[in-house]
């Protein structure tokens, strides 16, 4: 049974109003420094465009792509560096920037990971963010919006590889799988 699109859970003018909300945040909390804000790719590649647009602080922007280890699982809590940064972010103020935070293994590992880089500081922001999910206790700067357990896509978030160009964040039906995003 094929997957589909059951509802749309926040719209794509939510997600603007997200953004600007975000974007004054963070601009207003690093006001006279630069930040280089690191994407995890590939879903947090819209979110990353969209809140770097709203910044008005100096930006430099780097991504990293990371796999859980273990065939899909993320039991392990290890991740697999696919591309690692291109910038030396010694010294630099770092905003890792996630378009959906789950378990939070993935940015627990990256915290651990990016901290031995001696950045002059570190935070996240996700756009979204499932805490009934989360696995390991981690802190998240900026959250954009909290949503239920759901398994969602649009707004870079995929399933399969497709729907990541979705304006809107829609609910995916179900045919009897569940799975973690
Ligand atoms: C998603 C998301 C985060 C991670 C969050 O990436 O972009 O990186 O999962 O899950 P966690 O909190 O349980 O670690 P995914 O592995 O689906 O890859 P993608 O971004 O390429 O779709």
């Amino acid at each position: 049974m094929a997957k589909y699109i059951k509802d749309v859970l926040i719209r794509r003018e939510q997600i603007e109003e997200m953004c600007r909300r975000l974007g004054k945040q963070i601009s207003q909390d690093y006001a006279g420094r630069e930040v280089v804000l690191i994407g995890v790719l590939k879903g947090a590649y819209v979110f990353l465009a969209d809140l770097a647009r709203q910044l008005t602080i100096p930006v430099c922007i780097d991504f990293m792509s990371v796999s859980s280890y273990g065939g899909g699982t993320r039991t392990s809590g290890i991740v697999r560096i696919i591309k690692d940064l291109d910038m030396d972010i010694s010294g630099r103020h770092v905003i890792v920037v996630e378009d959906i935070v789950d378990s939070g293994l993935t940015l627990n590992h990256l915290r651990d990971l990016l901290g031995t880089r001696n950045p002059a500081s570190i935070a996240f922001c996700t756009a979204f963010d499932k805490p009934d999910r989360r696995r390991v206790d981690i802190r998240i700067d900026y959250v954009g919006i909290v949503i239920p357990d759901e398994f969602i896509v649009g707004y870079g978030l995929d399933f399969d590889g497709r729907y990541r160009n979705l304006p809107d964040v829609a609910i995916l039906g179900d045919d009897g799988q569940g799975g973690s995003q």
